[in-house]
Formats: C-alpha cells, structure tokens, sequence
C-alpha cells in the first residue's frame, strides 16, 4: 500500500506541482506546449497513447523538471562487486547514496 500511495502518488504530485510551478513563470513555453497539442490533436477529442508518443516538446519540459527538481532527490544502493563511478571506485559490498539534483547540473 505505502509504494502506491507514497512512491506513485507523491512523486507524481511533486512533478506536476513543480511543472505548474515552471510553466507559471514560462509564458512562451505554454505556448509552444499549447501550439504543439493543437497540431497533435486538431479536431479530435480522442486522445490516447499515440496522441501521447507525438508530444514530444512535452517531454522534453517533463524531462527538464525532472532534472531540475528531481521527486526522488536521493537513491541508495549497495555495490555487489568492486564498481567504478566516474573518477572513484567503489569497494564491494558498500552502502552508498547519490543526490540526483547535483547530478542533474
Ligand atoms: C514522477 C513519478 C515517479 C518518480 C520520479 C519515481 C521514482 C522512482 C525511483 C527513483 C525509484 C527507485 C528507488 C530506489 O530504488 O531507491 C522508484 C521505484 C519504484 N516506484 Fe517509482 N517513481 C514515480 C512514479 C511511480 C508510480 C506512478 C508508481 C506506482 C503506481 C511507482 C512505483 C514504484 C515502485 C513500486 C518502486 C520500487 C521498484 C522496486 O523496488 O523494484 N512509481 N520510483
């Protein structure tokens, strides 16, 4: 229960709430989004997953706000084997945390 409410549902929250909260501040990429939806959709109301796939300038802000706000900020994990990252090598069996924001930049 806890992964559907807290890893579906706030995630998903917090990526909608910081795109409101970006495109709030971004008058002309509303328009290129609403341009973009108009071209996708033109008169049909039917919208499903190949009016979807055709967003792609949607995306592409979806993918932005995700770089700069990521909803999950900080992962963990434990390295099975000696394991190498960028400049630093990891020894085995350690337990370890990114902060995907700093990454992101
Ligand atoms: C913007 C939306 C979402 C983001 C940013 C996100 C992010 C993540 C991340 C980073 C993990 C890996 C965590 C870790 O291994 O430490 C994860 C795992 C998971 N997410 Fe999401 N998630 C999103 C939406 C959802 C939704 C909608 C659901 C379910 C309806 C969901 C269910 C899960 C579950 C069950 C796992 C654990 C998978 C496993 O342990 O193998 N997530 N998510």
């Amino acid at each position: 229960m806890y992964r559907f409410l807290g890893a579906g549902h706030e995630t998903t929250s917090t990526l909608l709430t910081w795109t409101l909260y970006i495109l709030s501040q971004n008058e002309r990429v509303v328009k290129k989004l609403r341009e973009e939806i108009a071209t996708v959709m033109g008169d049909s109301n039917e919208f499903g997953i190949g009016e979807l796939e055709k967003l792609t300038y949607m995306s592409h802000v979806f993918k932005e706000v995700f770089r700069m706000f990521p909803p999950v900020s900080i992962v963990a994990r434990r390295t099975t084997c000696e394991t190498k990252l960028g400049e630093y090598t990891l020894p085995a069996k350690v337990y370890f945390v990114y902060y995907n924001k700093i990454i992101g930049y």
